[in-house]
């Protein structure tokens, strides 16, 4: 299993580093030996702990270079950082990011060998046409991306379900992890609205391989708790 924090803009430094030292300690304390990614802030980049991954929220497909705003690998590789997200709906929608600038990403973090966690989902409009719209939504989604590639993982977060309290029932989740696991063998987590009190039900499921999570992530002691559900 995998047990992911995406806290995206949230936390300063200090609180990170608190909150990486707890989830560590949790896990060491409790024997937990599954694999526990944290994605913070670009700024606690560098906090580097044992067990618990430090992975990129993004990253810009290049060494360096004239691109404001951004960071590329050589930041990254400064603070040994392996594991990227690469396509979060928050990207693809509020930043505008087009799948071939996500695939232009895919490409380049792969051919430097990183663990990539691509994601995908799709808005409630397409969710509301039915399951095919909706596959077919997803699966251009995939388009360019190498599903084969041995350091991916594939995160399915319906973009309507994350941050609002909503999930999909357990039969939708099983029902498109069943679909998407045709179009790639990598370990494929739920990602949307997940919390203390449906992660254990959500990781229970056939064909979840590991959760992601945003909001209920941000308190060490639930995201500990998640932990030991996995
Ligand atoms: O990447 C995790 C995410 O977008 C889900 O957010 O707040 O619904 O758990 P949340």
């Amino acid at each position: 299993m995998i047990i992911a924090a995406n806290l995206k803009t949230n936390l300063t430094r200090i609180k990170t580093t608190k909150y990486i030292n707890e989830v560590e300690s949790f896990l060491k304390k409790n024997n937990i030996s599954q694999e526990v990614l944290v994605f913070p802030a670009t700024s606690s980049l560098n906090l580097h702990s044992g067990s618990v991954v430090v992975g990129a929220q993004n990253a810009y497909p290049t060494i360096n270079g004239a691109f404001t705003g951004e960071i590329g690998y050589e930041q990254l590789e400064e603070f040994n950082i392996k594991t990227i997200l690469i396509g979060h709906s928050e990207r693809r929608h509020l930043l505008g990011e087009a799948q071939e600038k996500l695939v232009e990403k895919f490409n380049f973090y792969k051919n430097l060998g990183f663990k990539i966690i691509f994601c995908v989902g799709e808005p409630i409009e397409v969710r509301e046409e039915g399951f095919e719209s909706m596959m077919e939504y997803i699966s251009k989604q995939y388009e360019g991306i190498d599903t084969l590639y041995e350091n991916l993982v594939i995160a399915y977060e319906p973009v309507w379900a994350i941050g609002t309290g909503l999930t999909p029932t357990s039969e939708d989740i099983v029902a498109i992890h069943q679909e998407l696991k045709k179009k790639s063998q990598a370990p494929l987590l739920y990602g949307g609205s997940v919390k203390v009190t449906n992660a254990a039900e959500v990781l229970a499921l056939e064909g979840v391989d590991g959760i992601l999570v945003g909001s209920a992530a941000l308190y060490a002691e639930h995201f500990c708790t998640m932990c030991q559900y996995a």
